[in-house]
């Protein structure tokens, strides 16, 4: 049973804004790191840009969006306040920039230095995010909306295994700082972020919130109910056989098929969910749900590519298809839809006391922009096209194709800037509907009884 969103329980501004604004922010960096380095950046899976740059990607880019959005997603959609939140966010936001960006410098030159701070500013982050989300998910389990299970299963998964990857990214980060033997822990790692992580949060996502921004039918049941136990049971599987020494390959390819098969599945009911949805005329947030969904059934002849002795090469560029095309696309694509929302509703909310006088509430609903206008439909969808550009390069890049190597940072680049110009004019937008109420309401006082 999907549940309506209570939108009053929507927590300050300054609580999701930082995590989303990092967005264009790590973005543009991501594409400057690609552009300085020119073909080598995306040459090999293990060369120390790479690295830096999966980092900028996935804490940077997507761990910032993600953790600011559900922040939000908690109190609306399940009744569930962070505690301290506003104190929390003036924490996590800086310990998180600050130990992506060392972690980044690690890989870039190989510093143990960094590394190890790295590592105790992102385990700070971590713990102090994980820690006081579980506490609110616990103490307010009796509050919780009757229909917020579709979205909390994956949510509690998503939480968990981005605990598990921190714990073992931290711990390959401290064997590179310390120079002690690499553990091999790494597909673990990368499994637990992406497929874990990442696609468990996404999936949670989809299944409450597609219905009620994408007025697309519900997701089947059985999908709602047993997915988000499926998809961990099959991590712990994986994990379990990599650890076990002297099993056939074949055993761990068998659950990664079925792993697959499961986010295949998924990826082709919301592509059917939205090409049947009720609104004819697609949004620029449909779009971006299209390149992250085609994205995903793109990973299934990958990942066989990848199984058939194409190794390095395929798991880059299946790499690059989860990362940019279907995590990067979906983030994208959402803050079209939160930003502009959360303007909307803070100015909504400057303009309402206990005693609102009619006559300035006209005045008022004059002056505040429609939600729509915040971020202009064109200009989003100019922005989704450099992003469909660029993710087709980084795609044909990783495969090889030396132009694509060229042209991947500065067409990063350009997708940032767009995006960055969006919401730098919502924001502006914003500010001038604040200062237009206040000075409504200050000639308004000054009007003689
Ligand atoms: C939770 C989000 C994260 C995701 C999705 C993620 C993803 C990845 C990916 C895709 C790789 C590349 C592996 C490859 O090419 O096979 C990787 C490697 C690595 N990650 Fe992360 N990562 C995350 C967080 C972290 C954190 C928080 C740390 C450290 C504090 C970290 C440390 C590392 C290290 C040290 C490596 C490279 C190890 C080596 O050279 O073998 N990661 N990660």
């Amino acid at each position: 049973m999907q549940r309506a969103l209570d939108f009053d329980k929507t927590p300050a501004l300054g609580v999701p804004l930082p995590f989303l604004l990092n967005v264009p922010l790590f973005a543009l960096l991501a594409g400057l790191l690609a552009t300085w380095a020119g073909p080598e950046a995306l040459a090999s899976r293990w060369s120390g840009t790479t690295l830096a740059l999966t980092h900028l990607w996935t804490l940077g880019i997507l761990g910032s969006a993600m953790l600011g959005a559900l922040l939000q997603i908690l109190a609306v959609a399940c009744n569930v306040p962070t505690p301290g939140i506003r104190l929390l966010v003036r924490w996590v936001h800086p310990l998180l920039t600050t130990g992506t960006l060392l972690l980044a410098a690690g890989f870039l030159w190989w510093w143990s230095t960094a590394w190890i701070s790295a590592v105790l500013f992102l385990a700070s982050a971590f713990v102090l995010y994980l820690g006081t989300v579980a506490w609110g998910l616990w103490r307010h389990r009796q509050h919780v909306y009757r229909g917020a299970r579709e979205i909390l299963v994956p949510v509690r998964g998503a939480l968990a295994s981005l605990a598990l990857a921190v714990l073992l990214g931290a711990s390959l980060a401290t064997a590179l700082g310390l120079s002690l033997a690499l553990p091999d822990w790494l597909g673990s790692h990368v499994l637990w972020g992406l497929a874990g992580w990442g696609g468990l949060l996404l999936m949670g996502m989809t299944f409450q919130l597609l219905p009620i921004f994408q007025v697309t039918e519900i997701y089947p049941r059985p999908m709602t109910r047993w997915m988000p136990l499926l998809v961990p049971i099959l991590l712990l599987a994986w994990s379990a056989l990599e650890a076990t020494d002297g099993l056939p390959r074949l055993m761990r390819e068998a659950v990664e098929l079925i792993l697959l098969a499961a986010y295949v599945l998924w990826g082709a009911t919301t592509l059917q969910r939205l090409w049947t949805r009720k609104r004819p005329t697609p949004e620029a947030t449909t779009l971006f749900w299209y390149v992250s969904m085609l994205s995903l059934l793109a990973c299934a002849p990958l990942w066989i590519w990848l199984t058939h002795g194409h190794g390095t090469q395929a798991s880059l560029v299946l790499g690059v298809a989860i990362i940019v095309g279907v995590l990067g696309s979906a983030v994208n694509g959402m803050l079209y839809k939160i930003v502009p929302f959360l303007l909307w509703k803070h100015a909504q909310d400057s303009i309402s006391g206990p005693n609102r006088d009619p006559a300035m509430a006209r005045v008022y609903l004059k002056v505040l922009p429609k939600m729509a206008t915040y971020i202009g439909e064109t200009a989003a969808r100019t922005q989704w096209a450099a992003h469909l550009a660029m993710t087709l390069c980084w795609l044909l890049a990783a495969a090889g194709w030396q132009a694509a190597r060229h042209a991947a940072g500065p067409l990063l680049i350009v997708s940032a800037l767009l995006l960055a110009f969006n919401l730098g004019r919502a924001l502006l937008r914003y500010r001038r509907a604040l200062r237009a109420v206040a000075e409504a309401a200050a000639s308004h006082a000054r009007q003689p009884l």
